[in-house]
């Protein structure tokens, strides 16, 4: 089928980032779902200019991305109880294209919360986009135990645990897919 298309992003450019093996893990399960196509978007492959979603602050790469995407994963470390700036840089270059689209989080920490506080602050930053939050997160805590040194998992029950959320973004895709292509928007006077 791989109806629905999920863009998978990064949260950090961090040269020790670990939540890199979060980001790939979710993109391994990802793929297993018949619905689901995937990329995983790095912000390490953008040079963003100045701040802001002005032309020149923009990469062509990155539009293309969230206009393809029907769906977003943003897999994102927890940093002084936020998400990372380079995260927000990425998130901030487009608009238009996340309109009406769902967004799932998962969040990665060194400490016990598995980055929910920074899945919280995302949260008013992305519906201002435009996407709509799905409310069946995942969390990476103690990120430094669950990954081996190469990045390998070391907890197997780690592959089940995203079910929920896959499983919801996946009916969230196909309904606002539904309603972007065939439901009139409201334009009352
Ligand atoms: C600037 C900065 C702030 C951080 N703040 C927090 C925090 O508030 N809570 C927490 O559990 N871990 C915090 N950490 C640790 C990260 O959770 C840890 O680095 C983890 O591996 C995920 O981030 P990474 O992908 O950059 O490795 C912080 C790390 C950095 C670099």
């Amino acid at each position: 089928m791989g109806e629905i298309h999920v863009a998978i992003l990064i949260g950090t450019t961090r040269e020790q980032r670990k939540s890199v093996y979060a980001a790939r893990l979710m993109k391994e399960i990802a793929d297993t779902y018949p619905e689901i196509t995937s990329e995983l978007v790095d912000p390490k492959d953008f040079t963003f200019e100045g701040d802001g979603n002005d032309p020149e602050g923009k990469d062509v790469r990155y539009t293309e991305i969230t206009e393809r995407a029907d769906a977003f994963l943003i897999v994102t470390p927890e940093y002084n109880h936020s998400f990372p700036g380079s995260l927000k840089r990425m998130l901030d270059s487009e608009l238009k294209n996340y309109i009406h689209k769902p967004v799932a989080f998962a969040g990665v920490s060194s400490g016990g919360w598995g980055g929910v506080r920074a899945i919280e602050s995302l949260v008013n930053a992305v519906r201002e986009m435009g996407l709509i939050a799905t409310f069946t997160d995942m969390q990476f805590p103690r990120v430094q135990d669950l990954f081996s040194e190469e990045g390998k998992l070391l907890d197997e029950k780690y592959r089940e645990y995203p079910k929920k959320l896959f499983n919801e973004l996946i009916w969230m895709a196909t309904v606002l897919k539904h309603g972007r292509e065939n439901v009139e928007k409201i334009e009352h006077k």
